[in-house]
């Protein structure tokens, strides 16, 4: 890549493909069900968020897509919540991925491999109850064609629960210190950060049921490779109750709940 030139969504593709999201949460053989365990394991040790903004229990027997859904975790916990889940994904390696742990546990989903800048091209268009995407929207070129796209997918009943990287975070100035980097794999092409004003502005459509912040990463890197939890300083002698209003003030994840304004449903 030209070092002057902008990103491209092949550069994004080629990223994911190397090293999909959260691939090596598991040294067991990858497609095999004891590495899906261990996988399920980490992620939600390590970001147990994730579980209780999803609110998996909620869309039994719902319709929900799911946009960047990386080797299919959360995926899968709706899928075995009841949700009826389409999963659509840039990413072939992650996909792939995604399929052998669907294959293996015998859940049912429906998989298209799509950018979501234009996800109308593949995925039919019918109305969803929950548009969910975690962490994806903010590594694409044009995060607000996306938000386009996913709004045909939804009416005033639907919901939207979106993550993206929080600008005014603990990991935002890491990463400007040059303490830390974006992702586990070094060289991700685009991460966006936005602060909740540039996130309502993303999200103009809609109207935010709720914003707010959570996720300090707190254990050691080295051990941490090593599937071991220890936390490093400050975060290692800090209260729960203390540690907890600090996520809220500076987490990385900024967990978005939406709707869409009755006057710009296009679905259904
Ligand atoms: C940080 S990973 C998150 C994956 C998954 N949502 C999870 O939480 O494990 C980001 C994912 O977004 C996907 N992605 C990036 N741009 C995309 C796009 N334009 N359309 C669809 N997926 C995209 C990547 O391929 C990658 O799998």
């Amino acid at each position: 890549m030209d070092a002057a030139a902008e990103p491209t969504l092949d550069d994004v593709r080629a990223f994911w493909d190397r090293r999909p999201c959260n691939v090596k949460h598991s040294p067991k053989l990858v497609g095999t069900k004891e590495y899906f365990d261990e996988v399920d394991q980490r992620r939600y040790f390590v970001e147990p968020h994730i579980l209780h903004f999803m609110e998996a229990e909620k869309w039994r027997g719902k319709k929900v897509l799911e946009v960047g859904c990386g080797i299919g975790t959360d995926t899968s916990v709706l899928a075995k919540a009841g949700a009826k889940v389409t999963g659509t994904e840039l990413s072939q390696a992650s996909l792939d991925i995604a399929k052998q742990r669907f294959a293996v546990s015998g859940l049912t989903v429906q998989f298209y491999l799509a950018n979501g800048e234009e996800m109308s091209r593949v995925v039919p268009v019918e109305p969803y109850d929950l548009v969910y995407s975690f962490g994806v929207i903010h590594h694409s070129p044009h995060p607000e064609k996306i938000i386009t796209e996913i709004e045909k997918y939804m009416t005033p009943q639907s919901e939207l629960r979106i993550m993206l990287y929080a600008k005014y975070s603990w990991k935002s100035l890491m990463i400007f210190l040059g303490f830390d980097q974006p992702e586990a794999q070094y060289g991700c092409p685009i991460a966006n950060t936005y602060s909740k004003r540039e996130a309502r502005e993303l999200l103009k459509d809609f109207e935010i049921i709720s914003i707010k912040k959570d996720h300090i990463f707190p254990y050691r890197i080295s051990e941490y490779k090593e599937y071991r939890y220890v936390k490093k300083f400050p975060w290692n002698i800090m209260p729960s109750t203390l540690f907890s209003l600090i996520k809220r003030w500076w987490g990385w994840h900024l967990l978005i709940t939406a709707r869409l304004k009755p006057d710009v449903s296009q679905a259904g």
